[in-house]
């Protein structure tokens, strides 16, 4: 089933095109990656699915209805968004920061109730940062800010989350625990989660649908098997990979050895190394 499209979407920055004639599904209840090289415009579409960008023309429909002809508070109840460099006003604390999540669903500015109260003391656990709940987010590791946001955007308590680059500054711990977190969230309460990442074995690993951009195009749909293809991977990021399964979940996991066109080369200096290797392993079994 499907809530939110896109239907024929450009969209531009003044008078560049960015993303042309984008017609992707979301499906609902599932999580999607959004995967594509630097610039391909990711976060462009990302932002336009979110309403924080207007699209040129076409529309991003959620249930038959172009969500920018809605109003805010009404949208700010079904999408949150945590996006790829937020800021935060100087001196705001994590509490602070989080709470701004309820505001859709206060009437006056700073009546926060009960239910407002416990969803942002859930967000702040769920995401680790009870430690942290009173200290400015100016004062917070790079990985610390990046949990405090995504703690907002899950206090925002949407069915439907986009997040852009959510694992980016974290240690390997940490997006482990975001991504379990997002994978948690899905299972548990059946929320559609959209994001952007970098990382094409956590996308191939926790995604059910992948989306591949190039040139603010959709080049491949579908699962991660359809996805992550030798193909796909030199069409969208120009390289050459190895695609392996992996034994734990069995999804393809992709080991970059070359450019494209490159691969001749990259055969050649592999050689070189492991020739290296072994005289060194020699060398210091003789000692
Ligand atoms: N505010 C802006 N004004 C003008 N051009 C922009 C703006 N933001 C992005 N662009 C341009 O739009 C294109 C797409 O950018 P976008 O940020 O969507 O890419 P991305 O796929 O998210 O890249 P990355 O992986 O680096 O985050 C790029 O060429 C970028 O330079
Ligand atoms: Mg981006």
């Amino acid at each position: 089933m499907v809530r939110l499209m896109t239907s024929k979407l450009d969209i531009a920055y003044e008078d560049r095109l960015i993303v042309e004639d984008l017609s992707v599904q979301i499906p609902q209840g599932q999580i999607t990656a959004l995967v594509g090289a630097n610039g391909s415009g990711k976060s462009t579409i990302l932002k336009t699915m979110a309403r924080i960008m207007q699209p040129k023309s076409g529309a991003v429909l959620l249930d038959g209805k172009s969500i920018h002809k809605q109003s805010t508070r009404e949208i700010a109840k079904q999408l949150a968004i945590l996006p790829q460099n937020p800021t935060a006003p100087e001196g705001l604390t994590v509490t602070e920061l989080v709470s701004y999540g309820r505001f859709p669903y206060q009437k006056g500015f700073g009546s926060m109730k009960a239910e407002d109260k416990a969803m942002v003391e859930w967000a702040i656990e769920a995401t680790g940062m009870v430690d942290f709940y009173d200290r400015p987010i100016d004062q917070l590791s790079g990985g610390q800010r990046q949990r405090a946001w995504i703690a907002m955007a899950l206090a925002q308590d949407t069915e439907i989350l986009f997040l852009d680059e959510p694992t980016t500054f974290l240690d390997m711990a940490h997006q482990l625990e975001v991504l379990q977190l997002l994978e948690k969230l899905n299972a548990d309460s059946q929320r559609t989660i959209v994001m952007v990442v970098h990382d094409l074995n956590h996308a191939s690993r926790y995604a059910h649908h992948m989306i591949a951009i190039k040139n603010g195009k959709a080049v491949a749909e579908g699962t991660p098997v359809e996805v992550v293809s030798c193909d796909v991977l030199r069409n969208v990021f120009g390289i050459e990979a190895d695609i392996v399964t992996d034994p734990r979940s069995g999804v393809p996991l992709c080991l970059p050895y070359a450019l494209e066109g490159h691969v001749a080369e990259a055969v050649q200096q592999e050689q070189q190394v492991s020739e290296v290797r072994h005289q060194h392993a020699m060398r210091m079994a003789h000692n």
